[in-house]
């Protein structure tokens, strides 16, 4: 694979190059089960984290990650920031540009945020999520999850449940598991089915259906805070339509591996139970890959300025 200079997103990458990605990760993960981690590629690069989203997963792995390949890490948080004075996105990262980091690592509410600073910065940019669009690293580490967990993603009957619509993890799992082979579907309400700029996928409003026969159920959180009037009815009413419970678990294959991207609504798209299992759950183990997959993100894109 070419050296990437960014990682906007999934789109436009080929089963190649996200395989490539999910290689370089695979060396990090024996690395971050030792009590000693510490690397230091990255030694004397400069990493920083523009959170203008919150986040939990995403910004601590990338701060984790960054660290143990021996970066100098800070974190840029709105709360305090010029931003609440009126800043733009781009005067906010001209400024930080012009303190000289290597790596920007980005989360925006705005679709195209990531691109539209990579434009304008010196340095390469990491897209933690924009919008309802993409969150690529995301998609990483749910591949690799499912490679890890099943041995390949090519032929995998993947279900994707809940809210596609507003889900950027949604967004790059589609293009991501459909590149590498994958039967993905997509099962939720109607009026949180929808994607534009994705392929065609088969589409189910019956959880029970979308269900049958699948070796991976990835869960996605219901988003209201992206959301005016697509759902309709409780969150009680969600649930009772399309929770994942034990006993519709057992639709899928007898071996389906259960994900969710988090943060979870315990009780609402997923029961306690499942998602705490031990045997189906891979849900912390998709936190613990995530880890990996963003150490092998910011390796491959600062490669090229630490002269390949
Ligand atoms: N999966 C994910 O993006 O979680 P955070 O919002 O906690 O980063």
């Amino acid at each position: 694979m070419p050296l990437p200079r960014h990682l906007l997103g999934i789109e436009g990458l080929s089963a190649a190059d996200i395989t490539a990605f999910l290689d370089e990760a695979e060396q990090w993960i024996a690395f971050n089960r030792q009590s000693r981690k510490q690397d230091d590629r990255l030694r004397g690069l400069t990493q920083f984290n523009v959170f203008f989203e919150n986040s939990t997963r995403t910004l601590f792995s990338f701060e984790v990650a960054g660290k143990r390949l021996g970066a100098q890490v800070a974190n840029f948080h709105t709360a305090g920031s010029s931003v609440h004075k009126g800043e733009t996105l781009i005067d906010t990262a001209l400024t930080l540009n012009a303190m000289r980091p290597d790596v920007m690592v980005i989360r925006h509410s705005e679709t195209g945020a990531p691109g539209q600073v990579a434009e304008v910065v010196d340095c390469a940019v990491i897209n933690a999520g924009d919008g309802t669009n993409e969150h690529p690293t995301q998609a990483l580490l749910d591949a690799l999850t499912i490679r890890r967990r099943k041995g390949r993603i090519e032929g995998l009957k993947v279900a994707i449940c809940g809210d596609i619509r507003h889900s950027r993890v949604a967004g790059s799992n589609i293009r991501s598991l459909t590149a590498l082979g994958a039967e993905v579907r997509l099962v939720g309400p109607e009026t949180l089915l929808r994607r534009e700029g994705v392929p065609a996928l088969p589409s189910y409003t019956a959880l029970e259906d979308g269900l049958v026969g699948a070796d991976v159920v990835m869960m996605l959180r219901i988003q209201r805070e992206r959301m005016e009037e697509a759902l309709s009815g409780t969150l009680g009413d969600y649930h009772s339509r399309y929770g994942l419970t034990r006993e519709r678990l057992k639709l899928a294959a007898p071996d389906a591996i259960v994900m969710h991207p988090g943060p979870m609504n315990r009780g609402v798209e997923i029961d306690s139970d499942v998602a705490d299992d031990p045997e189906r759950s891979a849900i912390q183990e998709q936190v613990e890959l995530g880890v990996a997959v963003r150490m092998a993100c910011l390796d491959l894109l600062t490669r090229e300025r630490r002269g390949g």
